[in-house]
């Protein structure tokens, strides 16, 4: 079998694909997006020709088409429909920026109000859920609440998970942006055997999960604004990236029309492993390894040399092949952190002296391996309060409206089909099944 794949231009101006598979030619069309790469359409190509693509982690396949974060890994950029992630984490709030990934656009003054108001009012979860909590054991790991406790609201909340109405669509994108951080605080409240404390409608999206984190009802709690804000940030840079693995097991599971609460419950399980969640925690914890600066050399050379099987945790990522632009806001913010609570965390100045030689090393230079938002999240997290088992927690409360958005978008585009991927059978062919006793 021979087959090649060329692009020539049609006569009527559309792009084309030619793919010729045993001298059998199969013309294919190549959509254009608003900006990014061109995608060649390959849904026919089985049916046209009677084979299959290969792309084991989709490193070449486009799964959807979207219209609400755009990456460019080679330049380093990152927008939320359309927006520059520097300027909105520097102007906007992340309530604000809930609306934009969810509605399409930056509200104006009544839109905004209207949406703050709708979110602030479904913060509280349903009285039994505390019931439901008092299941798990109390060393459970927060990731493992999350994942149960958020599944568990499919069963409190039967008036919004009939996907096909609108309505109930936008109440689920709804209570799940709002109830998440209040699931949050009460997994680590849990875990560290203090009383839940409930949301306060008086103050905003991430104050309010502030307080419900770190307020005991024995004495006042005032939230600081400046850590607010930081995490606020954080809450921003984390909201969306689009087809990243726990977002496409969001749409996988919403493809089978599965209910959103239970779709943003495979998107958490997902978000848990090291590779994709967990990173930052590494992160740190390479960090404190390391101690002092002067042991910087010797790691840097460990994690160039591959039988060490050491990398440099926090560098480095699948898309982007040039500063993470949440890194630079992450540095920013755990500088503004460090400072308004007085830290002089040693950690810091090991992370941005490794930052450095790092990037003025020829091994990281010609691999295209600079700091991912990883890299400075941990530091800040830490300083904030939060144990590293609350990290990815985080991290999914920052993320659920992405993959809620995700999940609609998907819900509501007319060329939605369940996931159903192919595979290349490398197992036993066809043969008969023997007696036992005549088994070798
Ligand atoms: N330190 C040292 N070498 C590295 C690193 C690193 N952090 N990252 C990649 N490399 C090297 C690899 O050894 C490989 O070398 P080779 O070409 O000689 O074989 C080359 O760079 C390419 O690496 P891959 O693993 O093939 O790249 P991939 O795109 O699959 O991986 C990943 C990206 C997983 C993020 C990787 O860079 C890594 O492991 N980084 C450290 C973990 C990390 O920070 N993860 C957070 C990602 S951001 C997020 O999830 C929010």
């Amino acid at each position: 079998m021979n087959a090649i794949v060329k692009a020539p231009g049609q006569q009527d101006g559309s792009k084309a694909a030619t793919l010729i598979v045993d001298n059998k030619q199969i013309t294919m069309p190549v959509r254009s997006g608003t900006i990014g790469p061109d995608v060649v359409d390959i849904g026919k190509v089985y049916a046209n020709s009677g084979v299959f693509t290969y792309d084991p982690g989709f490193t070449s396949t486009a799964n959807c088409s979207s219209k609400i974060t755009y990456i460019d890994g080679d330049e380093g950029v990152l927008l939320y429909r359309g927006y520059p992630i520097e300027q909105l984490a520097e102007k906007s709030s992340h309530i604000e920026v809930c609306h934009l990934l969810l509605n399409g656009e930056l509200p104006n003054q009544k839109q905004f109000d209207e949406f703050r108001s709708v979110i602030t009012r479904h913060t509280m979860v349903h009285e039994q859920m505390t019931r439901f909590f008092s299941g798990f054991r109390r060393d459970a790991h927060p990731m493992a609440i999350m994942c149960g406790s958020v599944g568990a609201l499919s069963a409190f909340y039967h008036d919004s998970t009939d996907i096909h109405d609108p309505v109930q669509r936008m109440i689920a994108s709804h209570r799940m942006i709002a109830k998440m951080p209040t699931l949050a605080a009460m997994a680590f409240k849990y875990s560290i055997g203090q009383p839940f404390i409930y949301p306060s409608n008086a103050l905003d999206y991430t104050s309010n999960f502030l307080q419900m984190c770190f307020a005991v009802p024995c004495e006042p709690y005032n939230v600081d604004p400046v850590l607010s804000r930081a995490l606020d940030r954080i809450f921003i840079l984390h909201a969306d990236h689009e087809q990243n693995a726990s977002t496409s097991t969001v749409r996988l599971a919403g493809s089978s029309g599965a209910n959103p609460f239970a779709c943003i419950a495979a998107g958490i399980a997902c978000l848990w492993g090291p590779a994709h969640g967990g990173a930052n925690e590494a992160a740190l914890k390479m960090l404190m390894e390391i101690g002092d600066k002067k042991n910087i050399p010797a790691f840097v050379a460990r994690a160039k040399d591959k039988n060490s099987g050491q990398r440099l945790m926090g560098f480095g990522h699948r898309v982007y092949k040039n500063y993470d632009p949440r890194a630079k806001v992450m540095q920013q913010t755990c500088r503004e952190v460090l400072a308004k609570l007085g830290v002089n965390d040693p950690l810091l100045e090991t992370a941005m002296e490794l930052e450095q030689i790092a990037l003025h090393d020829d091994y990281f230079i010609e691999k295209k391996l600079y700091p991912n938002v990883d890299f400075y999240s941990g530091i800040v997290l830490r300083a904030l309060g939060f144990p590293t088992s609350m990290f990815t927690v985080l991290f999914a409360v920052a993320r659920t409206v992405g993959w809620i958005a995700q999940w609609k978008e998907m819900i509501e585009d007319p060329e939605q089909k369940i996931g159903r991927p192919r595979q290349l059978y490398v197992g036993a062919p066809k043969r008969d099944y023997t007696d036992v006793a005549k088994r070798a």
